[in-house]
């Protein structure tokens, strides 16, 4: 049997809530918080008072896009971490008491691994292609930068990961340098698109195997504007798109130099995927296609609403767990912080 499974997420600052029937998505509902721009960043206290306040309407919603009546559902799922702990309490605590007044199972579901199933959301009237396991993921969000050999949907390892900042973490801050509101990845990415991704070298790190860093690259731009603003107080508004395509040029290509080399040691991996809120930059989206067309290797690419955070990830991860009966009872904690 197909279940009909109610997902929640809210580990971070968007709660949303979606409603599949196996792993076929019926609703997907984000309510990205705003609150944050003003601050440059995520404050935490304000992330779970807008989860209390959103998640009722939230869900509701989901359940009415869906069609399905809250009867009809057999189980809820929810982000158990990594994230904020005061967020993923809010989701946490809904999903235990949605299952107990419903008397249905609770799924609990790892963000990150959640990222990487985006990758399995059918939905109607598509082609549904799907990779193939095992296949090769760059997982690349505001708080991890990782690539991962996906065995199963259960099973992750990760074979690299970032040493200090995540490429998201990269992005945001040097936009903050800019002067740009946050989240300053997707207004980088846009501003990108027409300046010269040449015009400023930037640093890149030297770090041994498989693993990232990109404090070097955060320096290497705060150094640069600091040194030309001294000769031009107007330096950045004046070159900003150049500035943003050469940032972008240069976080793609560190991210690209190390997935290429965990293709060369799995040579019998045909597949790669990226997923997290960075695999919505079209830079990386482009490198990423070109290289899979180049080594003649099936690529996946999450639909752009599916890379930011989401609960039809939760939930496509969830159907994975309810064939197995993989639930969980009332006295989980959530964790902020967890592996893969
Ligand atoms: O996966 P996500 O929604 O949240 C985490 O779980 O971290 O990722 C958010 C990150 C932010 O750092 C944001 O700036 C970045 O994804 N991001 C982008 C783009 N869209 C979102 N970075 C570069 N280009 C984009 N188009």
């Amino acid at each position: 049997m197909k279940p009909y499974i109610l997902a929640i997420e809210s580990s971070c600052d968007d709660t949303s809530a979606a409603v599949l029937h196996g792993r076929l998505l019926l609703s997907n509902i984000i309510a990205s918080q705003k609150v944050h721009e003003q601050y440059g960043g995520v404050v935490p206290e304000l992330a779970s008072r807008a989860h209390q306040q959103n998640i009722i309407p939230v869900v509701h919603q989901a359940l009415k896009a869906s069609g399905i009546k809250k009867e009809q559902l057999n189980a809820v799922a929810f982000t158990r971490g990594p994230g904020l702990m005061g967020s993923l309490l809010v989701g946490t605590s809904f999903a235990k008491a949605f299952s107990q007044a419903l008397s249905i199972p609770l799924i609990d579901v790892n963000h990150l691994q959640a990222h990487i199933m985006a990758n399995f959301i059918d939905e109607p009237e598509s082609e549904n292609l799907h990779p193939s396991f095992p296949f090769l993921c760059l997982l690349v969000s505001g708080g991890n930068s990782q690539i991962v050999l996906v065995h199963s949907p259960r099973d992750m390892e990760i074979i690299g990961q970032t040493i200090d900042d995540a490429a998201g973490e990269a992005f945001d801050k040097c936009a903050k340098v800019m002067g740009l509101s946050y989240p300053g990845g997707p207004l980088i990415d846009r501003m990108a698109q027409q300046g010269n991704p040449l015009s400023y070298p930037l640093a890149k790190p030297h770090i041994p195997d498989l693993n990232y860093s990109f404090s070097g690259l955060k320096t290497s731009f705060l150094y640069l504007l600091r040194d030309c603003l001294k000769e031009d107080p107007d330096f950045i508004s004046k070159n900003q798109i150049d500035l943003c395509a050469s940032l972008q040029h240069t976080v793609v290509d560190i991210l690209m130099d190390k997935f290429k080399k965990a293709v060369q040691r799995y040579p019998n991996v045909h597949d790669i995927a990226i997923a997290g809120g960075v695999s919505a930059n079209s830079g990386l989206r482009n490198a990423f296609q070109s290289f899979a067309e180049e080594k003649g290797l099936r690529s996946f690419i999450p639909r752009l609403s599916f890379t930011m955070d989401n609960a039809a990830m939760i939930g496509v991860a969830a159907s994975y767990k309810w064939e197995e009966k993989d639930f969980c009872d009332l006295s989980l904690p959530p964790f902020a912080r967890v592996e893969i």
